[in-house]
C-alpha cells in the first residue's frame, strides 16, 4: 500500500514539475517553482527522474500495477497536451473542458483510489466503484482549483492567481462568463477572447470575472459532481472508511467556497 501511494505521489509530483514549465508558473505550494529557481531543462529532467523512480517502485507491485501506471501516464499526458491547445472548432466547449480535466487530473486520483482498493483486497466491483470515485474527486479538485485561480490571493493557494487567464486556458468560470451574451457583459467577453498577457487588461478581466455570476455557476457545477462522488461512496460497506470517503468530495469542492 505504501509503495502504491509513493508511486502515485511521485508521478503526481513529476507531472507538476512539467506542468509549471508548460504554464510558465513561478510559484508552487507557496514557494518558488523549480523552473523559476533553476531553469526549464532542470525542471523537465527532475520531472523525468521522478517518473523513473515512480515506475521503479511500482514495478515491485507486479505487471498489472505497472500497466495501470503506464495507462495513467498516457492519459495524463494526453490531457495536458489538450489543455495546452485550443479546443477543436467542432467540440462543445464545456464537455471538452471536463474531458480534459478527467484526463489531466481525474485519471491520477482514479489510480490512487484503484490501487488502494486493489491492494487492500476489495472485490472487483468495489475497485471499479473507487476508480470512478477517484476520477470524480480529481475533476472536483481541479474545478475548485480553477475557481481559486480566479478568486484567491496567492497566500491562500500557494500559486499565482490568474495564471489560467494569462495563459488563455478556458476554465469553467471563463466558459460560463463567455456564455453570458448580455450587453453588460460585453467588455468581459471581449477580454476573455484571448490570452491576457498585458498586466492592465489581465487585472481588469480578473476583477470583472470575480464579480460575475459565472463564479457561482462554476461552484454549483462543482458541487453537483461532488454529490455524484458521495453517491458512489455510499455503495461501499458501512464503516469509518466509507464515512470518510463520503465526506471527502464536499470538502474538496468547498476549498473554493
Ligand atoms: C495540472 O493542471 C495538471 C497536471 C499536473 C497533470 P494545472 O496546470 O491546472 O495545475 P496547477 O493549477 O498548476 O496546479
Ligand atoms: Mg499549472
Ligand atoms: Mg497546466
Ligand atoms: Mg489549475
Amino acid at each position: 500500500m505504501v509503495d502504491a501511494a509513493t508511486g502515485v505521489e511521485l508521478t503526481h509530483l513529476a507531472s507538476l514539475y512539467h506542468d509549471d514549465v508548460m504554464d510558465e508558473a513561478t510559484l508552487r505550494r507557496g514557494v518558488a517553482s523549480a523552473n523559476a529557481v533553476y531553469d526549464n531543462s532542470t525542471a523537465i529532467l527532475v520531472g523525468d527522474l521522478l517518473f523513473g523512480r515512480a515506475s521503479e517502485i511500482i514495478a515491485g507491485l507486479g505487471a498489472e500495477a505497472v500497466r495501470i501506471q503506464a495507462q495513467t501516464f498516457v492519459r495524463l499526458c494526453a490531457g495536458q497536451i489538450q489543455d495546452d491547445r485550443q479546443a477543436p472548432g467542432d467540440t462543445e466547449p464545456m464537455a471538452y473542458y471536463l474531458q480534459v480535466l478527467a484526463d489531466k487530473t481525474g485519471v491520477l486520483i482514479a489510480t490512487a483510489a484503484r490501487y488502494g482498493a486493489m491492494f487492500s483486497g476489495c472485490t472487483d466491483e468495489q475497485v471499479e466503484t473507487l476508480r470512478e470515485y477517484g476520477e470524480l474527486i480529481g475533476i472536483v479538485f481541479q474545478l475548485s482549483d480553477d475557481i481559486l485561480d480566479v478568486t484567491s490571493e496567492a497566500d491562500d493557494s500557494g500559486k499565482t492567481p490568474g495564471t489560467d487567464l494569462r495563459e488563455g486556458v478556458a476554465t469553467l468560470p471563463v466558459l460560463y462568463a463567455r456564455a453570458d451574451d448580455s450587453p453588460a457583459n460585453a467588455r468581459l467577453r471581449e477580454l476573455l477572447a484571448e490570452p491576457l498577457t498585458d498586466d492592465t487588461l489581465h487585472a481588469e478581466a480578473l476583477e470583472l470575472l470575480r464579480a460575475h455570476p459565472a463564479i457561482e455557476q462554476a461552484r454549483a457545477h462543482t458541487l453537483r459532481l461532488a454529490d455524484q462522488a458521495a453517491d458512489l461512496a455510499r455503495r461501499l460497506p458501512a464503516g469509518d472508511a466509507r464515512d470518510a470517503l463520503e465526506a471527502l468530495p464536499l470538502s474538496v469542492a468547498q476549498r473554493s467556497a
